[in-house]
């Protein structure tokens, strides 16, 4: 772990918090979605997000869930968010097999442990409400504005960057991109 991550851990550990990270693939405009699917094919970033992910908790809107090619992420706890299928545990089971649902973001953060550590993979809608509870932000920022995007990742102006690693176009990957991680100012 580096220094600052471990400062920042130690500190959240004082005041007594969870880590709630929130995890997005961002363009130059916000831009994070079009027509419920991602807006760029970063293999590096897929390569992150799973090593960041496996093994602990991730929280998803419905409609992510549904852009998922093979439904729920294997060796991680999947819950997804969605009012209309609420927590009725039949509906889920049968609309989201593999995962917890929860009919608010409060309900599921109540359904985790506090050593539970925690990723908010999106969509919009998710990240939107999960800005007021989310520690840190895991962002990979693409050097691109789409031509078309739906979807979009809040403001996050009054968040500092602790750490910046950038990576250049290569054959696999179209953009420039940088793995950015942000806690509040
Ligand atoms: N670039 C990235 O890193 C990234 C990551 C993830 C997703 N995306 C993109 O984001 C877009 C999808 O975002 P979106 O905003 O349209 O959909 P979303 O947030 O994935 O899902 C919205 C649905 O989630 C449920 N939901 C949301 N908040 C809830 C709450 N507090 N309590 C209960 N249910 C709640 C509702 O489901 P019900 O209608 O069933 O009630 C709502 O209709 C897609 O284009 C996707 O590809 C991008």
């Amino acid at each position: 772990m580096k220094r600052t991550d471990m400062d920042e851990e130690m500190r959240r550990e004082e005041r007594g918090e969870r880590r709630v990270s929130i995890i997005a693939a961002v363009a130059s405009n916000r831009a994070i979605g079009w027509k419920n699917k991602l807006l760029y094919w970063l293999p590096n970033d897929l390569k992150r997000f799973k090593q960041l992910t496996t093994g602990h908790t991730i929280v998803m809107g419905r409609r992510t869930f549904e852009s998922l090619p093979k439904g729920a992420l294997p060796n991680r706890r999947n819950i997804v968010l969605s009012r209309i299928v609420g927590n009725s545990e039949e509906h889920s089971d049968v609309r989201f097999p593999g995962c917890d649902c929860y009919a608010s973001l409060q309900e599921a953060l109540a359904h985790c442990r506090e050593d539970e550590d925690i990723y908010i993979i999106g969509g919009a809608s998710v990240y939107r409400q999960a800005m007021g509870v989310a520690t840190r932000l895991l962002l990979t920022e693409i050097d691109d504005t789409p031509a078309e995007a739906d979807a979009f990742f809040p403001p996050y102006d009054d968040w500092k960057a602790v750490s910046r690693e950038e990576h250049g176009r290569d054959e696999k990957h179209a953009f420039d991109y940088a793995f950015v991680e942000y806690v509040r100012e």
